[in-house]
């Protein structure tokens, strides 16, 4: 199940988190309190946290910050499912214009996932990331109220 995070799902969150991302050190107790801060999470039957994505309204634009998936569900459709809700243009205060983000070159999973729904690269950053990977940013614009793939990609 999908669902917006609360305050009481934070510690398990921030697990995950330090399994998945260990030099990431966003304090959600306080994303939570932001207005502009989008958190959602996935659980499994016996109610555990396996996944969640985060996500900043920028005026009309929706930005993920990070997506993760527990590593002993992963390729069942999780990433995929908590996309669902972060790609609703209804999200903001107004109707959102794009989603966008950014993910490393070598990240073939991530890549795909965000190919997969829609995101297109718009620009390459080149050694964007402190070990000298290139950045690829990637969109997906909304229209009419749903997502509506640029047409181009790959540079
Ligand atoms: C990337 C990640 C979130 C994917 O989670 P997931 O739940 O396994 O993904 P899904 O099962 O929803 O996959 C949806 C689609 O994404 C693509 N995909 C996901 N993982 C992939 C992989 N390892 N290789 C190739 N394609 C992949 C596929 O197109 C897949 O669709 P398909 O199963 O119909 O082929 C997960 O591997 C993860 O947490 N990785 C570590 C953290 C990370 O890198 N996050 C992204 C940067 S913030």
């Amino acid at each position: 199940m999908i669902r917006r995070a609360v305050e009481t799902d934070i510690l398990a969150i921030s697990a995950l988190r330090d399994r998945l991302f260990p030099e990431d050190q966003t304090d959600f107790a306080r994303e939570l309190s932001l207005f502009s801060t989008r958190l959602w999470l996935a659980e499994s039957e016996g109610n555990l946290c396996v996944g969640f994505l985060l996500a900043w309204v920028v005026v009309d634009e929706i930005h993920l910050h990070l997506v993760g998936v527990a590593e002993e569900i992963r390729g069942k459709g999780v990433a995929r499912a908590l996309l669902v809700p972060f790609l609703d243009p209804h999200l903001g205060d107004g109707m959102l214009s794009c989603a966008r983000l950014e993910v490393r070159r070598d990240n073939e999973g991530a890549f795909a996932l965000y190919r997969s729904v829609g995101f297109r690269i718009v620009n390459t950053r080149k050694r964007y990331y402190a070990d000298g990977c290139d950045a690829f940013e990637m969109a997906l614009p909304f229209e009419d109220g749903r997502p509506a793939p640029l047409a181009s990609d790959d540079p």
